[in-house]
């Protein structure tokens, strides 16, 4: 069987979740490309021997330069601080090797204009990890919506909310512009761009305005910010605060292609959500809505019933025969988690690098610098006070 060696760039959050995706695809699916976890990279105060170990690496870097590069490896797979994904990704195109990068595509839109542009250019396979497209009842959602099931489509209403962020939380590089970007908008409105992108198959062309802010300006200095080249590494070390430079929440109205009006919002501080990422979307023949809270539900409304017995049916994604990526983990009715999609992803992957078509649509560099140009409307209209066209954002 063909194999293809992974090298993973970080062992952190994603680090984790990814190793267990590679570790875990060949033992649920088929996929026809075996994936050999070949080297770990982690910063050398991590000790990427003992996650090699415990993860099921065949081997560990602290030089990630020299593995991107190694003839043995045939696929690059990035999960450090959103500052790092262009240079990790621009070495690994130039070494010739497809890469798999986490969300958002980069810290910056030049960043993800070059990323894709370079992607072009090398011709080499690219994939990013919006892993919620994923989710059965995600997929499936995008499936009703290219089956007409919801006609012609008016409303787009995204949230994704996260209440972890309070005072306690210390200077995390997620709160440092020059690692991360934004805050709650390129973590979390980058996957609601996204995954509403996918599922109605129309582009965001327009954001009409937006409010971005901080509520907490600033934290106690982390070591780990220090660890990623963040702010705490610019002190002299006796200074214990620094600045939060990003926001905690972004909220946004927008306009489709083919008419439909959209809001979205991000937060970090919405106190009694904790991972509230979801949708509603309203047509003329039906709505859908999404909670992944919830994850293995997906409710549907059929408008073209009799107005008698219309109503919000809650379909518990989990039938192999009718559901994607269902079939591949538990007998029916045996419900999922937050790693399956991860895992439904390294699979997509797999069959891409075969040639293969995925199970859904997975985007490539190309397609998350469409999500990138939508965010950075969003963060110069905020600051602008004024409405942007997507085309003006390049
Ligand atoms: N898809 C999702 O649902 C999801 C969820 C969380 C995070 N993410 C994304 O994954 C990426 C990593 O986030 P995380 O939560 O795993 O972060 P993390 O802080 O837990 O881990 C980051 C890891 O990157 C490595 N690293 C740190 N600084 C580095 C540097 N300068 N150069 C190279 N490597 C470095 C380290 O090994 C570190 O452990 C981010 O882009 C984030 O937005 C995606």
């Amino acid at each position: 069987m063909k194999t293809v060696n992974v090298a993973l760039i970080g062992q952190g959050f994603m680090g984790r979740s990814h190793s267990n995706a590679w570790g875990q695809v060949p033992k649920f699916f088929k996929p026809p490309i075996r994936p050999v976890m070949h080297t770990v990279y982690g910063l050398p105060e991590e000790n990427p021997h003992a996650f090699a170990e415990n993860w099921g690496w065949k081997n560990a870097s602290t030089n990630w330069e020299e593995l991107v590069k190694s003839p043995e490896i045939g696929l690059v797979d990035v999960v450090t601080p959103n500052y790092a994904h262009a240079p990790v990704a621009r070495a690994a195109l130039a070494a010739g090797k497809p890469v798999a990068c986490e969300k958002p595509i980069a810290g910056t839109l030049a960043d993800a204009r070059e990323m894709a542009e370079a992607a072009k250019k090398a011709n080499i396979p690219t994939f990013v990890w919006f892993n919620y497209r994923r989710v059965p009842a995600v997929a499936l959602a995008h499936q009703l919506v290219k089956q007409g099931k919801l006609g012609d489509i008016l409303h787009v209403r995204a949230t994704y909310l996260q209440d972890w962020a309070g005072p306690q939380v210390p200077l995390l590089w997620r709160f440092d512009k020059k690692l991360a970007g934004s805050g709650a908008h390129g973590d979390l409105n980058a996957h609601i761009v996204d995954m509403t992108r996918f599922v109605t198959g129309r582009e965001i062309t327009e954001v009409v305005g937006a409010i971005a802010e901080t509520f907490i300006k600033k934290r106690k200095i982390a070591a780990s910010t220090a660890a990623a080249g963040g702010i705490a590494a610019g002190t002299t070390g006796a200074e214990p605060w620094g600045d939060v430079t990003v926001d905690d929440t972004v909220l946004f109205l927008a306009r489709f292609s083919g008419g439909a009006v959209a809001s979205f919002e991000a937060a970090r501080q919405a106190t009694g959500n904790q991972n509230r990422n979801g949708f509603e979307i309203n047509g003329t023949k039906g709505a859908l809505k999404f909670d992944f809270e919830r994850m293995n539900e997906l409710n549907f409304y059929d408008a073209t019933l009799p107005r008698a017995v219309q109503g919000w049916t809650n379909i518990m994604v989990t039938h192999g025969g009718d559901h994607p990526y269902v079939a591949n983990w538990w007998p029916d009715a045996h419900i999922i988690g937050y790693e399956h999609g991860f895992t439904n992803q390294a699979y997509d992957i797999l069959k891409v690098l075969a040639g293969e078509e995925p199970t859904v649509p997975i985007p490539d560099f190309a397609d998350a610098y469409q999500t990138q140009r939508v965010l950075e409307a969003a963060l110069l209209s905020a600051r602008e006070r004024r409405p942007v066209k997507i085309d003006e954002v390049r």
